[in-house]
Formats: C-alpha cells, structure tokens, sequence
C-alpha cells in the first residue's frame, strides 16, 4: 500500500483563514439569475421571487461573500436600469452572452437576497463601456447616507440605509479580448487608478480590487499586474486572478495535477505584487482575490448551439462529474494553503452556471458533486491554517512533475477546539495516511467524512440527486499521538479531530 505522511504543529500557523475565501460568483448570465436564485411564482419563492429551496442549500455551503453582476456581463452593464420600480425598467441586449436581460433583477434585489442567505456583497464596475463617472454615481446609490443624488435615489426606491458594500471590482477581465470594452495595460492602469481615487472620495471605507490577468497562460500575464500595480499600488487593496481547469484529454493524472498549476499561479502574482512593493518602497502588502475558479470544460460545446436572444438560455451548465470534485477539493486545498495572501476567494460560480446548484425552471434543487468539498471546507475550514510538512510519492504526468500523491491542510479552530485535516488522495489505490500531531495530545478523531466513487464519471441529477455524496464511515483513528487513516482510492477526505 502506498504511504503519505504529515506533521503538524500547533504553532506553526501560515495565518488565520480570511473567511471570505469560502465565496461564489452570481452573474447575469444563463439561469444564474433568472430560475436560479430568482424565480417568482416558482412554488417555493418567496413574496421577492427568491426560490427558497436555493436559499436553502446556499445557506449549507455557508457562502461567506458572493461577486456580482459579473463577469464579462457587467463590461455592459448599465446599473442604473437595474433599479426602481421594476415595471419602468428596459428590456436590453446583453451582448456578452447574446441574451436579453430583462433587468426584473438589479443591485438592491441582490443586497436583499445576500441577507437572505447571510452573504457579503461583492460589486464589480462597468469599465468596459463605461468609467469614473458611472462609478462614483454607483458607490454614492449604494453606500451614501443622502444629501446628495444617488443617495436620495436609492432612498427613493425603497432602501433608507446605505448597502455599506464594501468590495468593489474594478471591471472584469480588462485584458481579455473578448472583453467588451477591452483595454491595453496602460489604459487600464490610468483608468483603474482614476476610478479607485474617485470611489475612494466617495466612500473611504471601500476595499478595491484591480484586475488581474484573465489567467495566467495569456500573453500579457505578468507584465499587466506589474504596469497596473504601477499605477493603482496605494489605492487598491487587492488583485485578481481567475483559472478554469478542464479534463478535455480524460487524463485523470493529468487533471487531478492542475491545482499546482494553481499554485504557481498564486505563487507568482505574489511575487509581482511584492516586486512593486519594494520598487515603491511601499508598507502596504496587496493581497490576492482569486474571485473566479472552478471546472469549466462540460458544457462549451452545447453553448455554441444555443440560439441567441433569449431570457435566461440555458449556458454554461456544467454537469460536474465525482472527479471535478476532487479538483475542487485541490483547489481548495490550495487556497487554503496560500491563505497568507489570499484574501477573498469565488467559486465561479453559484447556481445553474458552473455551479455547485442546479435548478430546473418550475421543478427542484439539487446539489452537484463539486458542492461537497466547498460544503466541507466552507464549514470546518474557517480558523488558522497550520503548516504541514508531507511526505509522500510522487509520480509525473504530461504537463507536471513530481506530482504528490497526497495533498493536505490542517485548519485549527480555536473557537470549537476543532483541528480538521482535508486530504485528496490522488492514488488509484488506497493510501496509509500517518498524522503527527504536536500539540494537540488531548484531542480524538470525532468523524473521517469521505467522498469516494468507483465510477469517476458519476455524477448528480434532478432524479438522481445522492448518486454521488459523501459518507461519514472512514476509519481514521488515534494511535498514540498519531491520527492513522486508509484514504480510498481517488478520494476527499475530512478528518475532524476535537478536545476530548
Ligand atoms: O464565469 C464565467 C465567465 O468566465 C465570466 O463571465 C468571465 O469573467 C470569465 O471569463
């Protein structure tokens, strides 16, 4: 059998887990919105048409801030017709997806919706076809207290106090061709640094995030965070990355490899963020929104078939497989273990859209594979992330070498006196998983949840919702000061070890 082994120490913490690396994504794009979380006469909505049912297991993958409107939508994206009386509100081509947009669902419905699910909003800005001043207006509509306006306009519209909402994006995707408005680097920069100077005398209190590359295999990647660094440094607080992974070839080997990608990723926007740094000579540390990431590759070729100009067409519908919830489950380990840097973090993205929920239109709400590991790690991965030092094997694919074949994260809760160890066993075998732990010799394991399946395929519908779900019957035990555990093959494993 093959063998990993971890240490840990209850001193050595990489930092205290930023709670809003547990968020999602909503946009207007597809069935995100429209039958996703917004459905009225859908017999479970609600008196706002907000279905129930999402709300429901929304409030179980305990999403801690959710980014909207999108995504490249909001390149287009004109707020203002997205507020007031809904019967006023135009109907409008929304050019980024080809669709209409009806608009029934604007920023303050969402403000409502994200206390209905006990999330943080996270705006994103048109800067695609639009800029500074359509900025300032939209921070002075949702944070102003009045006096002037924007703050009398929302107050006009039903909402008295301020939305307070404090992550703004400064557009999406600026680099990206396909962006609407798509800009050069030095466009970008000075538009970026002008529009956070102004929202900023709008509202100090915000958190800015400037856009980083669309991914990190696009040309300009590098060069781009430097020059917009350059420029935006002591406005912005945070820069972007986003990264899709696909499993195209079906190489499981390969695929489960791609969160080190991830990892180098991470690993090197921080290092272009600290090479500003010490070029300004600056105190400030800009830290990292990873605000879109998931599996994306299922349903591309669908999306070309689909006619253009409807209301809420059904784009982007991922059917996601028992094995893209192990990527999930690596990228969150990733996440994790980078949580001295990455501050926010979005599973792209919610409902219908490559997304952890799916709804059919009138029918039920179900869970995909992917929700497990973000439930997982959403619920017991909120405290400090401690360092751990793993041994394993290693085996080599197309495009990585020195592949581990283990990956794992310890979190300590302090609060619950909780310490939880999340493992992927990339081995088609079982594994022997051996933890030392220092420091906690008077804790015991309380539960090994797994996530296993012999068909990597496998995965869930409406009629078939627990076809792939996880079980509380791993055998991790104590011996000694040890925590031993077999991990399945292929497998997501929580060990959960508390006070005795
Ligand atoms: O999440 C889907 C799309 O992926 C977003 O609209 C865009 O920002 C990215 O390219």
């Amino acid at each position: 059998m093959k063998k990993a082994k971890m240490y840990i120490d209850k001193n050595y913490i990489i930092d205290k887990v930023d709670n809003r690396l547990f968020g999602s994504f909503i946009e207007h794009l597809g069935r995100a919105v429209y039958t996703g979380i917004y459905e009225p006469g859908h017999p479970k909505s609600d008196e706002k048409g907000f279905r129930k049912d999402v709300i429901d297991l929304v409030k179980e993958l305990n999403v801690s801030i959710v980014r909207y409107p999108g995504g490249n939508f909001v390149s287009g994206y004109n707020w203002e017709d997205g507020v007031g009386p809904k019967d006023k509100r135009p109907k409008k081509l929304e050019l980024a997806w080809q669709s209409i947009e009806p608009n029934e669902f604007g920023t303050n419905e969402f403000i409502e919706w994200c206390k209905k699910v006990n999330t943080e909003p996270m705006m994103s800005l048109n800067l695609g076809t639009r800029g500074i001043d359509e900025a300032r207006n939209f921070v002075e509509y949702c944070n102003h207290s009045g006096g002037g306006y924007y703050g009398e306009l929302r107050k006009k519209h039903g909402y008295k106090e301020p939305h307070k909402v404090k992550i703004w994006c400064l557009g999406n995707e600026m680099d990206g061709p396909w962006q609407i408005g798509h800009k050069t680097v030095e466009e970008y920069a000075r538009l970026a640094e002008e529009t956070a100077k102004v929202m900023k005398l709008v509202d100090p209190d915000i958190s800015l995030v400037a856009c980083g590359s669309s991914g990190w295999h696009i040309p300009t990647f590098g060069e781009w965070e430097a020059t917009v660094l350059e420029h935006t440094y002591d406005y912005v607080d945070y820069i972007s990355l986003h990264a899709y992974y696909d499993n195209y070839e079906d190489n499981i080997e390969n695929f489960l490899a791609k969160s080190i990608d991830m990892d180098s990723y991470i690993k090197s926007v921080i290092a272009t963020c600290d090479y500003i740094k010490g070029k300004k000579k600056s105190k400030k540390t800009i830290n990292i929104s990873f605000d879109e990431w998931n599996v994306w590759f299922h349903s591309r070729e669908a999306d070309k078939k689909v006619e253009p100009w409807q209301i809420a067409p059904p784009l982007l519908e991922d059917v996601y497989t028992f094995e893209d919830a192990l990527l999930v489950g690596l990228m969150l380990i990733t996440l994790l273990k980078n949580a001295d840097r990455v501050k926010i973090a979005c599973l792209a993205q919610l409902v219908n859209v490559i997304a952890p929920i799916m709804t059919r239109k009138g029918g039920g709400a179900w869970r995909q594979t992917i929700f497990y590991p973000f439930m997982h790690a959403s619920n017991f991965g909120r405290g400090k992330v401690l360092q751990p030092v793993i041994s394993t094997d290693k085996y080599d694919t197309k495009d990585f070498k020195e592949v581990p074949f283990v990956d794992s994260i310890p979190v300590f809760n302090e609060e619950k006196n909780e310490l939880t160890i999340f493992a992927v066993n990339r081995a088609q075998d079982k594994m022997v998983f051996e933890c030392e732990l220092k420091g906690f010799e008077d804790y015991s394991v309380i539960e090994h949840i797994v996530l296993e399946n012999s068909d990597l395929k496998a995965v869930n519908t409406e009629d078939k919702p627990d076809n792939v779900k996880p079980h509380s019957n791993g055998n991790a035990r104590n011996e000694g000061e040890k925590v031993m555990a077999e991990l399945s093959p292929l497998s997501w494993n929580v060990i959960r070890v508390g006070k005795k």
